[in-house]
């Protein structure tokens, strides 16, 4: 079984020879995000072969067009709540492909039309490469350079003020997360380091403040040998976006849960995964580079570190309940049944996939309670976030 991308385990194995062991979320971040050599960084034609139905792993948007369609709808009702402002911007962090972004603007300028006219799609991606694809899926709207922009990074957008939405499907959990372990010297951090040809784990103390910070703020009571992820990016992430919303919503899709049910003494292993050709692994040191990793999300600390910083939750809930809220039955009587888009759009709805391990973290800045249909039909309330014991 191969190691990984020969250049990129050169670059790590040399970072480790210089520096000593690095923390896992180090290891992700390259493993990921190398600047030529990471798994997201590659060029375009290896990415699209690797995301997607017959790739690593794929997702909502390359199953069916239903929840970009859904989510425009959403959008429009957001747009007459915020009296219709000129631009709406839509920030889009890690678009991938760019399908999400292909369906949402062709539901609107479809549909909505007085939306569409007023309508600025940022997409922020950090890799160069799924920019490339993103610029393919983009190409309709490509005449109209007010209407789609690229950034690298959201700061860019923080001297204006976004007033509209800003959308995330999928992007936490490909964030590098720290691994942590509880032994009988009490919580530690895996570090990584490279011996003879080989990446290697050990246990070592925390690394940083922000990172017992938060375990602290968990402060769940769990047995020795659990192992568990902490994805303190995701804060700083949640930070940046609650500062640069002005008036609007913050909509968060990605397959997580509530503190208390990630960090249950139960859960012993956590959730990190790998994904390589269609199936799951565990196993990080190998396929370095070339393989997906990611673990699921804490939506509780996301929420509190948005009301941290000026966001409100207006609520939490899951794919399917939200698709529903936005009239989905609709939308899928149109559609020929057992055909296989009828069968593909299903697929997003599942109460044992991805219509529940998907869920939607729902945040409002300069609205009051907004009362949005895709939150109509909630199996979770704000109380089941704001309890950050797992214990
Ligand atoms: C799993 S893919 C997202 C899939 C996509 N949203 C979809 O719905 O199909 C994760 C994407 O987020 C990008 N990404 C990761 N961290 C980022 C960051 N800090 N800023 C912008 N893009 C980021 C990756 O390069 C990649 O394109």
């Amino acid at each position: 079984m191969s190691i990984g991308h020969p250049e990129l385990v050169a670059s790590i194995a040399a970072e480790i020879a210089v520096s000593g062991p690095i923390p896992f979320a180090r290891f992700m971040e390259l493993a990921l995000y190398h600047p030529q050599f990471g798994y997201y960084m590659r060029a375009p034609e290896y990415m699209v072969e690797r995301i997607g139905w017959r790739g690593d792993f794929y997702t909502s948007s390359d199953v069916h067009p239903i929840l970009g369609q859904a989510l425009a709808k959403q959008a429009e009702q957001i747009d007459r709540l915020l009296g219709q402002p000129d631009p709406f911007i839509v920030v889009e962090t890690g678009p991938g492909k760019g399908l999400l972004a292909k369906h949402f603007l062709s539901a609107c300028q479809r549909h909505f039309r007085s939306l569409f006219e007023r309508l600025q799609y940022a997409l922020v991606e950090r890799s160069p490469a799924m920019q490339a694809l993103q610029r393919k899926n983009m190409a309709p709207w490509l005449d109209r350079p007010s209407c789609i922009t690229w950034l690298n990074d959201v700061a860019k957008l923080a001297q204006e003020g976004v007033n509209g939405l800003i959308l995330s499907n999928e992007l936490i959990d490909s964030f590098p997360v720290h691994r942590i372990q509880v032994t009988a010297n009490g919580t530690e951090e895996l570090w990584v380091d490279y011996q003879s040809g080989r990446f290697v784990e050990s246990l070592r103390p925390l690394s940083s403040e922000a990172l017992s910070n938060y375990v602290r703020r968990i402060g769940a009571d769990w047995p020795e040998g659990y192992r568990t992820e902490i994805n303190v990016h995701a804060l700083s992430w949640m930070q940046q976006v609650a500062q640069l919303i002005n008036r609007g919503i913050v909509l968060t899709i990605d397959y997580g849960h509530t503190a208390q049910d990630l960090y249950r003494p139960d859960r012993k292993a956590g959730t990190f995964l790998c994904y390589s050709r269609q199936s799951v692994n565990e196993e990080p040191f190998l396929r370095v580079g070339d393989q997906d990793m990611t673990a699921h999300v804490d939506f509780t600390s996301l929420a509190n570190t948005g009301e941290e910083y000026g966001l409100r939750t207006t609520g939490f809930t899951n794919q399917l309940s939200f698709l529903m809220g936005l009239g989905v039955e609709r939308m899928i009587e149109a559609l020929e049944p057992d055909s296989p888009t009828f069968k593909a759009a299903i697929h997003l709805l599942r109460p044992n996939g991805m219509g529940t391990t998907f869920k939607v973290l729902v945040q409002h800045k300069g609205m009051v309670s907004p009362e949005l249909d895709g939150l109509k039909y909630k199996p979770f309330f704000d109380s089941a976030l704001t309890t950050q014991s797992a214990a």
